[in-house]
């Protein structure tokens, strides 16, 4: 199969979260066997690559002719299209510009003409979230282009929080799109055009990150809106839970952190890794437990209900580590909690991918208490190195973490706690607690949560059998 992936951020080259890992993690594992993957991304001036300039094409986009420097380049069996225009890539950031809308119409326009500089059309076209969320749109509504007339479309909501939405004026002056669309509302949504409304309406079939986030998608309280949209596609829409990416989160063979573990040595490899991230953050009481967090600091995350538990967790004596950046009032109450507990709280502000895996081994629990989660995958790679999650049962938190409850200790993998209530949450930390005294329970469900099977494998099985479906049919 030929399968071209359309995103606004992939792995290795550039990501603000999630989307870039699992754009390409799944391109790498549909790569390994032998399918034939491109992704098309932006080319960010943060982009430090040597590529080849393949195409250089002039797009139409109603009275400017903006050009798109293609670049490409080969790596681990991914062809990537860089698409590069300093006047909408060089900004030194990805996202956050009042030309959001312009910006990436723009790489919906280039996507579609890199693929006609193609020798065949692709089987598959594979777009994620709001910014590449027209090109389905874009393609099938040019009426007269054969060239597409066997591709099937694939969009994936990696968070239905982002709509895209626009003043009706993008659809002539950006995508060169008719306003009839507006009009007979297919693309309208909220009195808006919205680029993910609109990938729901012109996809062949849409997934998203897990089964109960496909549920929740499908209610009034849990899709941000979309329920009726996706209601009318249901039988188009499946939720296929992502993994993380085995290479790269492997404490057997991880050069970030302080000693290397297996299933055979877990409890002497983490204990050598709390004491080296105790050290790094200069907390003293080895002794007491690591809660710790490694989250883009938005409301998503549930940051009302960690403030307070983590005050009560101090005055318990525990140790709390966080790595992220984001919303500056957040940020500002990390830094006055450090201030208050310089002696229990060690904080991380900003992005530092060594500095996490450092994290994820060497802490015992990880707080992940969404308020909503399309998948998550830092409870899944924290699971990886033996450190139990402690999740709000939202989404792909629900799937992938299974709460102790005093009597599956043969399967749990980690806590969670269903009502997003501080009670909730601090009953469970607390709770989560307890089963750190007990040495010989807490190490069991360390190593059921080191043995969870996330890998990439089983959800790209997922994904390729829903491409062979779509090209079987008409
Ligand atoms: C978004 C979601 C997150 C998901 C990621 C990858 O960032 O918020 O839950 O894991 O996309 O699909």
């Amino acid at each position: 199969m030929k399968i071209v992936m359309v995103a606004s951020e992939s792995r290795p080259y550039c990501k603000t979260g999630g989307l870039a890992d699992v754009v390409y993690s799944l391109s790498k594992e549909l790569a390994n066997v032998n399918e034939d993957v491109s992704i098309i991304i932006p080319y960010y001036s943060s982009i430090n690559v040597e590529a080849e300039l393949v195409y250089n094409l002039p797009l139409k986009m109603a009275w400017r002719t903006p050009r798109a420097l293609v670049y490409k380049v080969v790596s681990e069996g991914i062809t990537y299209y860089l698409v590069k225009n300093d006047q909408y890539f060089a900004r030194g950031h990805l996202y956050g510009d009042f030309d959001d809308g312009e910006r990436f119409a723009f790489l919906t326009l280039a996507a579609k003409a890199i693929m006609e500089q193609f020798k065949k059309a692709p089987d598959i076209v594979h777009v994620h979230d709001w910014q590449a969320g027209m090109l389905p749109c874009l393609i099938k509504e040019d009426k007269n282009n054969k060239f597409f007339s066997k591709t099937k479309f694939v969009g994936t909501i990696h968070n239905p929080a982002f709509q895209g939405l626009f003043s009706k004026i993008i659809l002539g002056d950006l995508y060169n799109l008719p306003d009839t669309l507006y009009d007979n509302g297919q693309v309208r949504f909220k009195d808006q055009v919205s680029t993910l409304k609109t990938m729901i309406v012109y996809s062949d079939l849409i997934t998203t990150v897990s089964p109960t986030h496909h549920l929740e998608l499908l209610t009034p309280e849990g899709s941000m809106g979309l329920n009726d949209v996706l209601r009318l596609r249901e039988f188009d829409f499946v939720g296929i839970l992502n993994g993380i990416d085995y290479k790269e989160f492997n404490p057997s063979d991880d050069k970030n952190i302080e000693m290397n573990f297996n299933s055979s040595n877990i409890i002497k490899g983490k204990k050598a890794n709390k004491l080296a991230l105790l050290k790094q953050f200069n907390l003293k009481d080895e002794t007491a437990p690591i809660f710790s967090l490694v989250t883009r600091i938005t409301w998503q995350k549930g940051f009302d209900l960690v403030f307070p538990a983590v005050e009560e967790l101090v005055n318990k004596g525990c140790n709390i580590i966080m790595l992220g950046s984001g919303e500056y009032d957040y940020e500002q109450r990390w830094e006055d909690l450090r201030r208050k507990y310089p002696d229990h709280i060690g904080i991380y502000i900003g992005y530092n991918d060594a500095l996490a895996h450092k994290i994820y081994a060497g802490s015992d629990f990880f707080l992940m208490p969404s308020l909503f989660e399309p998948c998550g995958l830092g409870q899944m790679i924290a699971q990886r190195y033996g450190t139990l999650p402690i999740v709000r049962r939202t989404g792909g938190l629900k799937d992938s973490v299974i709460n102790y409850d005093g009597n599956n200790s043969e399967t749990s993998n980690g806590f969670g706690f269903d009502e997003y209530s501080n009670y909730e949450m601090n009953r469970t930390c607390w709770y989560a607690y307890s089963v750190y005294k007990k040495k010989a329970l807490l190490h069991k469900l360390s190593k059921n949560a080191f043995n969870t099977d996330n890998s990439w494998v089983k959800s790209m099985n997922e994904y390729r059998k829903v491409y062979l479906s779509l090209l079987k049919r008409k």
